[in-house]
């Protein structure tokens, strides 16, 4: 059994929903800022560290939905550069969370394989303690092949922090005479972010602010808000939100037909090197 994506979590009956929904525009690509984790705990008398706990299950509960919704993208909020303000109690909890279940996903790749599930932790991983961003490198590795659904975790992020690193890389590209000043545009700088743009954002706990969560790829988003706490969504609140995307969702974009600048696509592949480079410098 995947402790990452839960199995038998959902009923013939749901299923069933699911084929109707799936007959209308489902998002390619869903945003979740999971949060509610503490007041759950609150309201169940259990340590804030259940709670987050309570609310990876439901992570690998929400991650089967999508599977079976066809969804190919999903990008989570775990943990935000402000969360290291909070106690140290209650971030080293969160970082040992992390680490168990990173361990857990290597210790069961061949079901995450079958799955053909990527995950990619997006963030300023040097943040992260030596081992932990080891281990998500690690992670990363190992799932790069996988197609089936992209899982991005943003972690020890914020959208100011990421627009600022793709800035920086795209300063040292220019110095290093890989990209000249006239080739930088919104196209460039969407492809040096590490995350893409979700068709459909859902805060979950009746907060309804964005907390510097994918700010520069939301600008096209349909944003959806609803009280439920994280570890208490359940699929309905999820069809819900693919409801109100669908009455909401903006017309599909037609593809850009205009040919990329050579030295633009030379500069990607630079970035795709550096972040590999990165990846196996933090593992060795
Ligand atoms: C927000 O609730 C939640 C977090 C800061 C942590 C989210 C993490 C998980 C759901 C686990 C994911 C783990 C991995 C390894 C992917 P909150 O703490 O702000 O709760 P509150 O709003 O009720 O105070
Ligand atoms: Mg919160």
């Amino acid at each position: 059994m995947s402790l990452w994506i839960k199995e038998n979590c959902v009923s013939f009956f749901q299923l069933f929903c699911i084929k109707v929904i799936k007959t209308g525009r489902v998002p390619q690509h869903i945003a979740f800022i999971m949060d509610g984790n503490r007041r759950y705990a609150k309201k169940n008398s259990v340590d804030k560290s259940t709670g987050h706990h309570k609310g990876f299950d439901k992570l690998s509960e929400t991650l089967k939905w999508c599977l079976d919704l066809g969804i190919p993208e999903v990008t989570v909020y775990a943990f935000s550069i402000e969360n290291f303000k909070r106690s140290k109690e209650e971030v080293d909890a969160l970082m040992e969370l992390a680490r168990e279940k990173f361990q857990n996903l290597l210790d069961e790749i061949d079901q995450i394989d079958e799955w053909g599930v990527r995950v990619h932790v997006a963030g300023r991983l040097s943040l992260l303690p030596e081992h932990l961003r080891s281990l998500v490198s690690k992670v990363m590795l190992a799932t790069k092949d996988n197609n089936r659904l992209c899982l991005n975790i943003a972690y020890a992020y914020t959208g100011r922090d990421e627009i600022s690193r793709a800035a920086s890389r795209i300063i040292d590209g220019v110095k290093e005479n890989k990209i000249s000043p006239e080739n930088i545009d919104e196209e460039l700088i969407s492809q040096s972010l590490d995350l893409g743009e979700p068709e459909l954002l859902v805060r979950t706990s009746g907060e309804v602010r964005l907390s510097d969560f994918m700010l520069w790829q939301i600008s096209n988003t349909v944003l959806y808000f609803t009280d439920v706490l994280w570890p208490e969504f359940t699929i309905w609140n999820l069809l819900a939100a693919i409801i109100h995307f669908q009455r909401n969702a903006p017309p599909i974009k037609a593809e850009d037909t205009n040919e990329t600048a050579h030295e633009k696509e030379e500069f990607l592949k630079y970035l795709e090197q550096r972040r590999a480079q990165e990846l196996t410098k933090y593992i060795s």
